[in-house]
């Protein structure tokens, strides 16, 4: 039979993540620095509360918005960590943060408009974009600026099309954050060309060296511009437990809701609640989490140098974005060597848009032990090359 497939199909490229844990699953002596999860379970409190939930009978579908307990809880979560004033209405729940991503594009951009969204940046954007008709442009972003996004690059790349600008601080992959400054600026290039801005937020809990996260919408006079996405699969090593939400102007949210009747109705119910637990009693376990996030960070960036291998040094979420362009072989190449001959599984560059290319993706949400023993088997095979 001639199988009749959609074009759309053709928007999601064969992912290298994907073949690696192929890969993996056959070869257990492989250590995989290629997570985007933390190693960590959920916190026991949370786990007992799901529980507790399920043996009440919590196991059906919850209201398109989400529950009211949960939006309840953000609210004053949002005021005192994000220093963004919002209501219930202002929120929705929906499963994990990436189908709010999904639903805020829906909700914002017309085919044939344009999405900036950085490059290197979050493997889901791009597609997205595409899959609706829209146009994904990317936005460099340069290992001499730290990987920030750079406001002179980004007036470049804006047309009269550009309706939506992506932007994610901490970062996936490179773990660079946006400072207030940075922040600012974009913020003024956004009320300028009149642009929204999607405030992709899922690792802002996870950050080091003192350094302190800043919400976009937080700022002057951005309040209406912005969506805010963030999650507790990050923050509270729940993603398995796919909760995620959207902050935005009501009307947004409301449109966002509308939508989810075809998408996925509700995140779990029990999942919801649970997440409230997660809110009012964790913080000490995602402190914890940070901890041992942060030693193993030193520990990586520490090696790195040693085997002189150049990275900028990240200051939020769980990823090292090191430097292999002296080894003068694509980031793929490089890869698929280093798994097939130095057993050890990282993301190449290109993975994550064109302008990783000369990069690899290291994960340190990976145990102490197998951190070291993997990055002895990098420096092994970096010397063979
Ligand atoms: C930058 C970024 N945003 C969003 C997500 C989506 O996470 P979730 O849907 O589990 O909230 C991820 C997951 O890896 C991510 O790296």
């Amino acid at each position: 039979m001639k199988l009749h497939l959609a074009r759309r199909v053709k928007v999601i490229e064969s992912s290298k993540i994907e073949e690696s844990l192929r890969i993996l699953e056959q070869h257990p002596e492989i250590i995989s620095l290629g997570a985007g999860e933390p190693d960590f379970p959920a916190p026991p409190n949370v786990i007992k509360s799901a529980e507790k939930f399920l043996e009440k009978g919590f196991t059906h579908y919850s209201p398109l918005q989400g529950r009211h307990e949960l939006r309840e809880e953000l609210v004053k979560k949002l005021k005192k960590d994000n220093k963004i004033d919002a209501d219930p209405e202002n929120i929705i729940i929906s499963c994990g943060s990436k189908e709010s991503i999904l639903l805020a594009i829906m909700t914002l951009v017309n085919p044939k408009e344009e999405v900036i969204i950085p490059d290197p940046g979050y493997i889901a954007y791009r597609p997205i974009v595409q899959m609706l008709d829209g146009i994904a442009k990317s936005m460099p972003l340069k290992e001499d600026d730290g990987f920030e996004a750079h406001p002179d690059i980004l007036k470049k790349i804006i047309t009269r099309k550009t309706r939506l600008l992506v932007i994610n601080t901490p970062s996936n992959p490179t773990g660079s954050i946006l400072t207030k400054r940075v922040l600012e600026e974009i913020a003024d290039i956004a009320v300028e060309k009149d642009l929204m801005i999607l405030s992709d937020e899922a690792y802002e809990k996870l950050i080091y060296d003192n350094e302190k996260h800043v919400s976009i919408a937080s700022l002057d006079g951005m309040e209406d511009r912005v969506v805010t996405v963030q999650s507790f699969s990050k923050t509270y090593a729940m993603c398995g437990f796919r909760v995620g939400y959207a902050v935005a102007d009501e009307r947004i949210i409301k449109e966002m809701t509308e939508f989810k009747i075809c998408t996925t109705l509700a995140a779990p119910t029990f999942a919801q609640l649970a997440a409230v637990e997660a809110l009012r009693n964790s913080a000490s376990y995602t402190k914890m989490m940070v901890k041992e996030y942060d030693m193993r960070r030193r520990m990586v960036i520490k090696r790195l140098g040693e085997m002189e291998l150049a990275c900028t040094t990240p200051k939020g979420a769980f990823y090292a974005f090191p430097n292999i362009k002296k080894f003068k072989l694509p980031s793929v190449k490089f890869s698929d060597a280093l798994m097939k001959k130095g057993k050890v599984v990282v993301i190449p560059g290109t993975e994550f848009g064109r302008y990783g290319e000369g990069h690899v993706r290291i994960s340190y949400a990976t145990s102490h032990d197998k951190l070291v023993q993997a990055l002895g088997r990098i420096e092994r095979f970096i010397q063979k090359i």
